[in-house]
């Protein structure tokens, strides 16, 4: 349950904020003034706070200020008199999260608390690595200890301790935001606001205006300057999910802030600046991208400056295991059922999945088991997904040496995507060959295969090949 600070010298405003929010299931604690807030908030924690801007003694905006001292990721939804309008938007410059104005309808009240906590999530809980030992409950976690993820840990690491603007890319539902996270949480500007922005999710005016903001008048329901996140998230980071599907516009402006940390409102004249960490996430092959013309040259290479691919699952099979406990411990808290047993039949159905929808559809194919079985024993009728396909050619079955490798029975048990999987393992022994003999030097390695060095240390770091070093930069 989130606690809530109500901060206001109105007696009769506190208690029907209180109430509303009761109502709506939070906890709530009051303080009639700046100190007092400020006081109470070094005493505990607050998942959120809710300020007044007129009070006696210090004001809102001073108070959001010192709060930002005591607790820096404390949220806070400004309150204003309609007449303080100005001051709300300038207190979303200091950090504050949103505003409302008074009087506050029940409605709205709900649903901007509700908003904020959900979108100051990705900085109150804290994202950790597999290897650490569990120090809460059930904390959001990387699980993994297979070689592509180590290698992603180490990037993560090194993309926490920079500034560099950061390109995620990776299959649907393979961590790229969990990553996102880390890195945030891990880096410099940890005590800074943390903002996220999904770049599909809307048309590109309202996008423009959400990234860049908005002057009073910019277009029909413009009632008010809006503050853009480019300009909230001043001294923090953005996270820019989705990149791919930016439109050529809002590449221009993007491109823009990166490089010279400037922008306008939309509708605006002033040119403003702010100093923004950008991580920008994509499932889209973001290189084919450019090389159809649909993404900028220009703005890929300003993002790729540390670039971290997130290894899909059927690349890292042996973390299956773990990461179903994982998600157990969770769900058994979020759907109220008992801690299921996966019959060997199960983890085999599981382990031989090639999981398009990665760690995502991993978890949903195991809440889902948990719901509809009727007992905690799971079995591989429970679990909904494609069986593994043999083979189901009518033809001839086929005798000899096999190909690339496998034999033909081999083959035949094959799981679908027969094709990748042998010239995946094929190019992995080439590369491996190529490197034994020539010591692991890239330059001779690429000569034997007749390819680039980048394009062999592309390929290396596609199949865990790199060791530390420069390992994922450009
Ligand atoms: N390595 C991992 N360990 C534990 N949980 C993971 C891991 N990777 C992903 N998850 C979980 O899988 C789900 C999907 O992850 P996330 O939202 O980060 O994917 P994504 O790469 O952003 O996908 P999309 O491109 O679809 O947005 C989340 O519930 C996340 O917590
Ligand atoms: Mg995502």
């Amino acid at each position: 349950m989130a606690r809530i600070l109500i901060i206001d010298d109105d007696a009769s405003v506190r208690d029907m904020l209180r109430a509303c929010l009761e109502a709506a299931g939070y906890e709530c604690a009051e303080a009639p003034s700046g100190e007092e807030a400020l006081s109470a908030a070094r005493r505990q924690r607050f998942d959120l706070s809710l300020l007044d801007f007129r009070m006696p003694g210090i004001n809102g905006i001073e108070t959001l200020r010192q709060l930002k001292q005591v607790s820096p990721l404390l949220p806070v939804v400004f309150l204003t008199a309609a007449d303080d309008s100005e001051v709300a938007i300038d207190a979303m410059r200091y950090g504050a999260f949103d505003y409302l104005a008074k009087p506050v309808e029940a409605e709205t009240l709900e649903k901007t608390v509700r908003q904020a906590l959900e979108a100051s999530l990705p900085m109150r809980v804290k994202v950790e690595f597999d290897p650490a030992p569990a120090t809460e409950a059930h904390p959001d976690r990387i699980i993994g200890r297979s070689r592509p993820m180590l290698d992603l840990y180490k990037l993560t690491g090194k993309a926490a301790a920079s500034n560099a603007t950061v390109l995620l890319t990776g299959e649907s539902g393979t961590g790229k935001e969990l990553v996102a996270r880390a890195i945030y949480q891990h880096g410099r500007r940890s005590d800074r606001l943390f903002l996220a922005v999904n770049c599909a999710a809307m048309p590109e005016n309202l996008l423009e205006s959400a990234l860049f903001g908005h002057e009073r008048g910019a277009f029909t329901g413009a009632y008010e300057r809006h503050i853009g996140k480019f300009e909230q998230a001043n001294g923090g980071t953005l996270f820019l999910d989705e990149v791919g599907d930016l439109t050529s516009l809002t590449q221009a402006k993007i491109l823009r802030v990166l490089q010279e940390k400037t922008f306008e409102r939309v509708g605006g004249s002033e040119t403003l600046s702010t100093d923004v960490r950008v991580v920008a996430a994509t499932n889209k092959d973001l290189r084919r991208e450019v090389e159809k013309g649909v993404f900028r040259e220009d703005l890929f290479y300003r993002l790729n400056v540390l670039h971290i691919r997130l290894p899909p699952l059927r690349e890292r099979k042996e973390d299956i295991p773990e990461i179903c406990t994982h998600f157990f411990k969770q769900l058994v808290v979020e759907i109220e059922k008992p801690y299921p047993v996966l019959t060997a039949e199960a983890a085999r159905v599981l382990q031989s999945h090639d999981w398009p929808g990665n760690v995502r559809e991993l978890r949903n194919v195991l809440a889902k088991a948990m719901v509809t079985a009727p007992s905690p024993v799971l079995l591989p009728e429970h679990l909904e997904i494609p069986q593994p396909s043999a083979l189901t050619g009518q033809g001839e079955s086929m005798t000899g040496p096999g190909i690339g490798g496998f034999t033909f029975e081999q083959l035949d048990g094959m799981p679908r995507d027969l094709y990748r999987h042998v010239i995946e393992d094929v190019e992995r022994h080439l590369l491996e060959y190529a490197l034994r003999r020539t010591q692991g030097n890239q330059v001779h390695a690429g000569k034997i295969l007749g390819i680039s060095r980048s394009c062999l240390r592309e390929r290396m770091q596609r199949y865990g090949l790199l060791s530390g070093g420069a390992a994922g930069l450009p």
